[in-house]
């Protein structure tokens, strides 16, 4: 489903990634695993359409996303992505409810329903019109994890999601995480520099300094 062919990034002479070879299977969950610095976050972004490669290919479904126009690469962000980050980005402005809602309205839809299910489904009921500051960061990243997966996408990225968490906290997510990508059958990229939260993966991918290692 997802196939990247040595792909490179470069930001300035800096080259961060140095020929990524990667295939993520429809429906697997893989954790890449590294240093701060290695390049995680730079890889990740790149599946996710946030950026595109120097050199190499991406493919999606047997597009190739790296050579995607801006239009292009908005429309894929949109409707196949759903991203979790470690500081959550929810908008601080509007309430738990229309946060999740978000992703629905960028696509089109206004189905309140399905977002009652998602809130109820990530155990965020009685806390819908709430703002993201007032309720605790284990519920801010329920709100983003509902949030990223509300539009049925087919990828979940995530980039850190329990890095802000404590640990109790984290692994709580990491089985909310892991349970509804089950549940809907979704591919799901996870990066972490921490082995505990890597190992929920069916596969562990180890990057060292812009390198997959063997
Ligand atoms: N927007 C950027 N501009 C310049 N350098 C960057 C940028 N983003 C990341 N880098 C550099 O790229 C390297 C990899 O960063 P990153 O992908 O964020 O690593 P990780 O997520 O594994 O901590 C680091 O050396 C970082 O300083
Ligand atoms: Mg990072």
């Amino acid at each position: 489903m997802i196939k990247l062919e040595d792909v490179e990034k470069y930001y300035g002479n800096n080259r961060v990634l140095k020929g990524i070879n990667l295939e993520v299977r429809r429906g697997d969950f893989v954790s890449v695993m590294g240093s701060s610095g290695s390049g995680k976050s730079t890889l990740l972004n790149l599946i996710g359409g946030m950026d595109r490669p120097e050199k190499g290919r991406i493919f999606v479904d047997g597009s190739e996303i790296s050579a995607y126009n801006d239009e292009q690469l908005t429309l894929y962000r949109r409707e196949k992505v759903g991203f979790i980050f470690q500081f959550f980005n929810l908008l601080p402005n509007i309430t738990v409810f229309e946060n999740i809602a978000m992703p629905l309205l960028l696509n089109g839809s206004d189905d309140e329903k399905k977002v009652f299910e998602f809130i109820k489904r990530v155990g965020l009921e009685g806390k819908e019109n709430e703002y993201p500051y007032k309720v605790s960061g284990g519920e801010q990243q329920r709100v983003a994890i509902a949030r990223a997966l509300i539009h049925e996408p087919e990828i979940i990225l995530a980039d850190e999601p329990t890095g802000s968490l404590d640990s109790e906290t984290g692994k709580m997510i990491m089985d909310l995480i892991t349970q509804l990508a089950e549940e809907k059958g979704k591919t799901v990229i996870l990066v972490t520099h921490e082995s505990y939260i890597a190992e929920y993966a069916q596969r562990i991918v180890r990057i060292k300094d812009g390198i997959i290692l063997k």
